[in-house]
């Protein structure tokens, strides 16, 4: 057994050194073709631009790959046990410490994956919804919690949605390597998270993707322009945890303990989404400021449970309605911005999520058409909005 151990030991040594090597030639070779890259104008600039992409993943993937063989370097030694107490302890901030640089190297997002991200419109054709899976009145597009997932956390972290419906959001924090948390009041919408999910891991598995690599190892999904960090056969190791709990309570979500939240709540009344005495979208047109106040108890339990710095993504869109005989748009967006704000947070980004044309609930609103001046608008887009707590509130 002990030579077996030391025999893995030197394995791993040789691995280090190896990549080591690799790194420091690949750094060099990097330098060069960024200082050609540089000397380059106009269309040859363009060409090159590939090799310069390829010098740079090579450099990161042998990053990945030290830092990884490292954190198994420390494993096996502490397994171990041959050291003091103190030494232990060492290692132990050691492991950490390099485990938390993996998990940054892995959540490292590739230039043009951040142009794309990072535009303040995200297109229809980039986000047309990949769950068109007819299992939930509110329609909602895969890419904005892959997107927000992405920008705003790092593998391994946690992300919470409080208002989950059938699982979007879990879906795609699995494939991306994040821990996960859905709450939502509606039993039969958590039934259907889980059975998505649970066929999802079985589609995943079936195919065999990448059975044989890391966990963590990148796939190709360049084709559907989508980057998952797990593949089917690690898909547990992220298994979402689901609750039935009301998004204003979250009793079962302590104080600072997510890293991200990532949330699409009703629109007020725009879809009736079930006749439950808690669903915050089962609320009449005479009742916007009660949909208001119930929305800032949620929001204050935002505060108590994201950790400090850290975001919260809220998807909405506004409304249209008659009342008390006056037909005008309701603003929920902005009126959400006003009551991040009183809560203590800042308003980081907002992000225009065009979408196909979405009735406000009821039939299409015509104004005065086809004559002036009384028109309305057809909405196209949903408001993606990014909030950071401040530290110390
Ligand atoms: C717009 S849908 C979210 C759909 C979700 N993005 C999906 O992928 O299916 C809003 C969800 O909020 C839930 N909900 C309404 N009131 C709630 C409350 N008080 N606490 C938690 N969830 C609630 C509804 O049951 C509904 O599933």
């Amino acid at each position: 057994m002990k030579i077996m151990k030391a025999n893995k030991r030197g394995e791993l040594q040789r691995e280090i050194s190896l990549i080591e090597e690799m790194l420091s030639t690949a750094t060099v070779r990097y330098r060069e073709v960024t200082k050609q890259h540089l000397a380059l104008r106009g269309s040859k600039r363009k060409a090159h631009k590939t090799r310069l992409q390829e010098a740079k993943d090579y450099v990161w993937e042998l990053e990945k790959r030290l830092a990884r063989a490292k954190c198994d370097a420390l494993k096996l030694e502490l397994a171990e046990r041959r050291q003091g107490v103190v030494h232990q302890s060492k290692l132990c901030k050691d492991l950490a410490r390099l485990e938390a640089r993996y998990a940054k190297l892995l959540s490292r997002l590739d230039h043009d994956e951040w142009l794309e991200l990072t535009r303040s419109v995200w297109p229809f054709k980039d986000t047309e919804s990949t769950a068109k899976t007819g299992l939930h009145p509110a329609q909602f597009s895969a890419v904005i919690p892959y997107r927000t997932i992405k920008m705003y956390s790092y593998v391994d972290e946690i992300v919470l949605d409080p208002f989950v419906g059938t699982g979007t959001t879990l879906l795609e924090a699995r494939k991306l390597g994040r821990h996960s948390i859905g709450l939502d009041i509606n039993p039969e919408f958590l039934e259907l998270a889980r059975q998505r999910l649970e066929h999802e891991t079985l589609v995943e598995q079936a195919t065999g993707n990448g059975s044989e690599s890391r966990a963590f190892e990148q796939l190709s999904f360049l084709e559907a322009r989508r980057r998952y960090v797990v593949d089917g056969s690690h898909l547990r190791d992220y298994e979402p945890v689901i609750r039935l709990d009301d998004a204003r309570k979250m009793q079962t979500v302590e104080d600072n303990a997510v890293d991200l939240i990532v949330t699409h709540p009703p629109y007020w009344n725009a879809v009736q989404i079930s006749e439950l005495d808690d669903d915050l979208s089962n609320v009449g047109d005479d009742q916007y400021e009660y949909f208001l106040n119930e929305m800032g108890k949620v929001f204050d339990q935002f505060r108590r449970v994201l950790k400090p710095d850290r975001v919260a993504v809220i998807v909405i869109g506004d409304v249209m309605r008659k009342v008390n005989g006056t037909t005008q748009l309701f603003t929920i967006h902005s009126d959400f911005i006003q009551m991040m704000k009183e809560r203590g947070f800042v308003t980081w980004d907002i992000f225009i999520w065009e979408t196909k044309i979405r009735k406000s609930g009821g039939k299409p609103l015509m104004g005065s058409y086809p004559y002036p001046h009384k028109l309305f608008s057809q909405f196209a887009h949903n408001y993606v909005l990014v909030f950071r707590k401040l530290r110390g509130i």
